[in-house]
């Protein structure tokens, strides 16, 4: 085993039971991470987006640095080379402001189908980003 750096290990502390080791999450109603996340870099609003969400807000990590560095570990490592060229990482005082305005669980759907009609706008994103994972949208039919 590879000794795992602090957000690594956050990571698999706190997100991996969902989302996976590798950011590949196994139940289809939980979102990929790996290799498609950084899109969400591609606004303001998929950005703060990524920090808003009550899993990462209300997260039980407490310090907003390391938060931060977790997040970053989520976006630029999980999420490959998905996130668009020049993004700036994650900073300790903007996760601490967005975390007073963390989302409500019952419109996750309905804000995340909002903020993915924009990335495309931004950057070149796939169409599958409007799923949770590539292949959904054969596999619902
Ligand atoms: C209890 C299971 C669970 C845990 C634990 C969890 N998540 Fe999630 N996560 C979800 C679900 C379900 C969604 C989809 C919510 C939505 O519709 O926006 C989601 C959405 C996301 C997204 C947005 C991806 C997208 O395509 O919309 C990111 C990023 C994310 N989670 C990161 C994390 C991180 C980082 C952690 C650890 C701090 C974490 N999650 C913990 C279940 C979980």
């Amino acid at each position: 085993m590879p000794e795992l750096t602090t957000p690594q290990s956050d990571y698999v502390e706190h997100c991996s039971g969902c989302h996976g080791m590798q950011g590949n999450s196994a139940p289809a109603e939980i979102p990929v991470l790996r290799d498609r996340v950084g899109y969400f870099m591609c606004t303001r609003e998929g950005r703060d987006y990524l920090i808003r969400l009550p899993n990462v807000a209300y997260s039980a990590i407490g310090d907003n640095q390391q938060l931060a560095d977790m997040m970053n570990f989520v976006v630029f490592g999980l999420g490959g080379n998905s996130a668009p060229k020049g993004a700036k990482p994650f900073t300790a005082s903007e996760v601490a402001r967005l975390r007073t305005r963390a989302l409500a669980t019952q419109s996750l759907i309905a804000i995340r189908a909002d903020v993915v009609s924009k990335l495309g706008t931004a950057c070149a994103v796939p169409d599958s980003i409007n799923f949770f994972y590539d292949g959904q949208q054969q596999a619902a039919r």
